[in-house]
């Protein structure tokens, strides 16, 4: 059995075919996390992991120490003087900042210069930046226990649609034509062989981000359907969709259809709480835009 099949959700069954084909893209296409994202989400796995561990291993990285020291100084920790070091960057933001820092960090490497010069490249960056960011404002607003992934889920719940987009930008564009983004994973199927959840399933894989991550990916459109992650697969649904009846996606959702989705009622979100999140979502959304 290869690293990557398919083995843990059984209404998902491609054929080996299809594995092959959507392996090869995925290798052809998706850069290796660097060495040092790598040693630093390792370390960040130990809850007893020292801010001088973590700030040794950051130093080494030139673009991930000038990321977190940035993101120290900015207006959101409002410290009272400025941070100059890393160890003290990396105290002032705290450990799971650092993991934000560095996973937007990988997601924004893997979008090539010429993705970042057309507008659905551009268009794709942004809903996943703002999906992550209501993913985690979400879940703080339901104060729900063991989503710490919600941002990393949420930032790489379309990843597969970057590689999709990567591998024929012209053909890609066509799944725009689509009212909503079931719609468009059906003609991403036609036009690919496969859609982006599929894809970004196997991203997760090849970066060994873990099963949960993957799931999530996998059946970020299709929560009913999932049997791991149920909480963190939910959050990524609702957030994806709120950003988009915000205006921030490559596709339409009606007011309507939210409030009335599986998720909403599986999380029992009223509208208030939505609005909440959506406000933090909101009030984060730039600094962030801004600091990666
Ligand atoms: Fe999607
Ligand atoms: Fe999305």
């Amino acid at each position: 059995m290869s690293t990557y099949e398919f083995a843990v959700e059984e209404t998902f069954e491609p054929t080996a075919e299809e594995i092959l084909d959507i392996e090869s893209l995925v290798k052809a296409k998706l850069l290796p996390l660097p060495g040092s994202a790598t040693r630093v989400l390792g370390l960040i796995e130990d809850v007893n992991v020292s801010t001088h561990d973590l700030a040794e291993v950051i130093a080494y990285d030139p673009v991930l120490a000038s990321r977190v020291m940035r993101l120290a100084n900015s207006p959101m920790y409002a410290m009272q003087k400025e941070v100059a070091t890393v160890q003290a960057a990396v105290a002032a933001v705290g450990v799971r900042s650092i993991y934000d820092i560095v996973m937007l960090g990988v997601a924004a490497d893997s979008f090539s210069s010429d993705m970042r010069s057309m507008k659905t490249g551009v268009s794709i960056w942004e809903h996943s930046v703002a999906t992550a960011i209501a993913a985690r404002a979400l879940s703080k607003e339901l104060s729900l226990r063991g989503t710490e992934e919600a941002f990393t889920c949420g930032l790489l719940h379309d990843i597969g649609k970057n590689l999709l987009f990567q591998t024929d930008p012209m053909r890609y564009t066509e799944t725009e034509v689509a009212e909503v983004e079931e719609a468009a994973s059906k003609l991403e199927e036609q036009i690919f062989g496969f859609n982006h959840s599929q894809v970004g399933f196997y991203v997760a894989r090849r970066w060994g981000l873990g099963d949960a991550v993957a799931a999530t990916i996998l059946w970020h459109h299709k929560p009913k359907l999932a049997t791991r992650a149920l909480a963190i697969t939910h959050i990524v649904n609702v957030a994806d969709d709120l950003v988009t009846m915000k205006g921030m996606g490559l596709h339409m959702e009606t007011p309507d259809s939210l409030p009335a989705s599986d998720s909403v009622a599986a999380l029992e979100l009223d509208s208030i709480k939505m609005e909440n999140a959506w406000a933090a979502t909101e009030a984060s959304l730039n600094e962030f835009l801004e600091s990666c």
